[in-house]
């Protein structure tokens, strides 16, 4: 036992010796295999040699990269930043940083740094850079942030909401008693002025509060309704008129009604948005066979051809105050209710969104 125990022993350590022995090899393991990007640098900045996974991250090969100037591709407000830690890094100092670079598909890459001297003696002679491209995980972690903020807002709209309803409440208590005394023609439209008001605040605490997905029948019709009431007073104030046709044979169909509503919101909004100066906004329902159908159609500024594939990226937007999440959760919602959403768009004519639900 103990004999073929020391045999054992005997052999690893001759093959790991002979491993160390071939430091060359290693040495090419670590660099050819690495994930991570790898620059051997002279104590002149320029590349000596880089790793497949750094060819991969800048877009250039090793011999593109051996001729390039390293600090033309960097951030503008990053060079200052890299001067100092490579300039640390030459005094012995090994150093990590974060980075902002152009790659050669002229895109903007954020990276991790960590500048490892070569020393040889008491004298550097080079150093290796390790790089890391965190660009993804920077964007989930700015996305993650966005959200937040959204519901933040959404929490304080619910708040401002539910502190209306008080207020309301007594508005139309003291108007119920004061009825008989009145002019029965103010008496009604003020009722149905604070009946207004009313559906308008409880649908906003409705989308305010984040609830657990809840499919049930529910009529659409009934939904749009409700959400063009919601949308009516901006869209006055923007010159945009919003009419419905609706026909008549429209079922109930199995949705989550406050999902929904989002969605008629989303894709109204960007309807309205798209007509700074007015216009009209035509929401139709149809129902068919095995399907319903709901269009919006509005005459605003259209989306280019190459921009199409585009809608539903996150944070794609081409508006200064936009998110760049309306058709996003939009599409992700249609998805949950099996349905197909269709964007056809023509510039400067117009944008028909169309949205198509089983009914069944
Ligand atoms: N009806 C439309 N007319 C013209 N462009 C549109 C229309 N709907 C969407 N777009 C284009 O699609 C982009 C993405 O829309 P999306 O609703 O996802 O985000 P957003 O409207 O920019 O921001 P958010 O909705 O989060 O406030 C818009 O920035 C706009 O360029
Ligand atoms: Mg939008």
């Amino acid at each position: 036992m103990l004999e073929a125990l020391s045999a054992h022993n005997k052999t690893t350590s001759e093959s790991i010796y002979s491993f160390i022995e071939q430091k060359e090899q290693l040495y090419d393991s670590l660099f050819n295999n690495n994930i991570d990007g790898i620059l051997v640098l002279n104590t002149y900045a320029n590349v000596i040699d880089a790793n497949p996974a750094m060819e991969k991250i800048s877009g250039y090969t090793v011999e593109e990269l051996k001729n390039l100037d390293l600090i033309s591709h960097i951030v503008e407000g990053d060079i200052e930043k890299k001067l100092y830690h490579w300039n640390e890094a030459l005094q012995g100092k090994p150093q990590e940083h974060g980075l902002s670079i152009i790659n050669k598909a002229g895109k903007k890459l954020t990276l991790v740094v960590k500048i490892i001297p070569i020393r040889n003696g008491n004298q550097t002679i080079g150093a290796f850079e390790i790089i890391k491209d965190v660009t993804e995980a920077k964007r989930m972690e700015m996305m993650m942030h966005q959200s937040d903020k959204l519901s933040l807002v959404g929490e304080l709209a619910a708040g401002v909401a539910h502190e209306i309803r008080n207020p309301l409440t007594t508005l139309k208590g003291f108007l119920d008693l004061l009825e008989p005394e009145i002019n029965s023609t103010y008496a009604a439209l003020m009722q149905s002025e604070l009946e207004r008001i009313n559906i308008i605040v409880n649908e906003f605490l409705f989308l305010a509060k984040p609830k657990e997905v809840d499919f049930k029948p529910n009529s659409i019709k009934k939904i749009m309704n409700n959400v063009i009431l919601l949308l009516e007073p901006q869209s006055n104030l923007k010159n945009i008129q919003l009419s419905s046709y609706i026909n008549d044979n429209e079922i109930d169909i199995n949705c989550d009604e406050n999902q929904l509503k989002q969605v008629f919101i989303n894709i109204l909004k960007n309807a309205m948005e798209s007509m700074p100066n007015g216009g009209n906004i035509h929401v139709k329902i149809n129902t068919y066979n095995d399907h319903i159908s709901i269009q919006f159609k509005d005459e605003g500024c259209g989306i280019p051809e190459e921009q199409l594939e585009r809608l539903g990226e996150p944070f794609y937007t081409t508006k200064a105050d936009g998110t760049g999440l309306g058709l996003l959760i939009t599409k992700k919602i249609i998805q949950n209710h099996n349905g197909q959403l269709i964007v056809k768009s023509q510039v400067n004519k117009g944008t028909l969104v169309e949205i198509l639900l089983p009914t069944r």
